[in-house]
């Protein structure tokens, strides 16, 4: 495995629709897991192929919730598309390659998700909270969509503070997808 840079805001594979996968293969599964390594290694709950260059519509997303005691866990989605949504959340959001930027963003609170894995195996899985969050944030990376553009406004430096100490959810590093 290998870390791979991840690109930020200002670079044209960012703002480009993503092609699916067609393959899965052993190059797929490279990619996988040198996301795996570099999500791990920059501690975001997300990570899509276009941040690190890739124009193909794989991503990462950590499952952060899970019950005490137990690992929390890196699911991957090859072509996902979202087939449901219920309910709505409204909160800070931000994005590995847009560092140290939070804004507020509506999300649904609930979303189910239709994928394959890296074999190309079709399933679907559900995710609630920050991980539905990360669901559409990825899913909106394959459009070429960053989250700064459904931001009704961008937190202040005295409310990123208060986000960083909060230690109640997440610290502030690992809700940046
Ligand atoms: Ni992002």
């Amino acid at each position: 495995m290998a870390l791979r840079n991840i690109l930020t805001e200002g670079e044209p594979s960012l703002e480009k629709r993503s092609r699916p996968i067609t393959e899965f293969n052993e190059r797929l599964h490279i990619l996988l897991d040198d996301m795996r390594e570099t999500l791990e290694n920059a501690g975001g709950v997300g990570l899509a192929a276009p941040q690190v260059g890739v124009l193909r519509r794989a991503v990462l997303v950590l499952e952060t919730n899970v019950a005490e005691g137990e690992e929390e866990f890196i699911i991957e989605l090859i072509n996902p598309e979202i087939v449901e949504v219920d309910g709505e959340q409204y909160g800070p959001e931000g994005c590995l390659s847009v560092p140290g930027v939070f804004g507020m963003v509506k999300r649904p609170e609930r979303v189910k998700v239709k994928a394959q894995d890296r074999y190309g195996n079709f399933f679907e899985i559900e995710g609630e909270g920050l991980t539905a969050r990360a669901f559409c944030h990825e899913i909106d990376h394959l459009e070429g969509k960053l989250f700064l553009s459904l931001a009704d406004r961008l937190l202040s430096p005295e409310e990123l503070a208060s986000l960083s100490e909060d230690e109640s959810e997440t610290d502030s590093e690992s809700e940046e997808d």
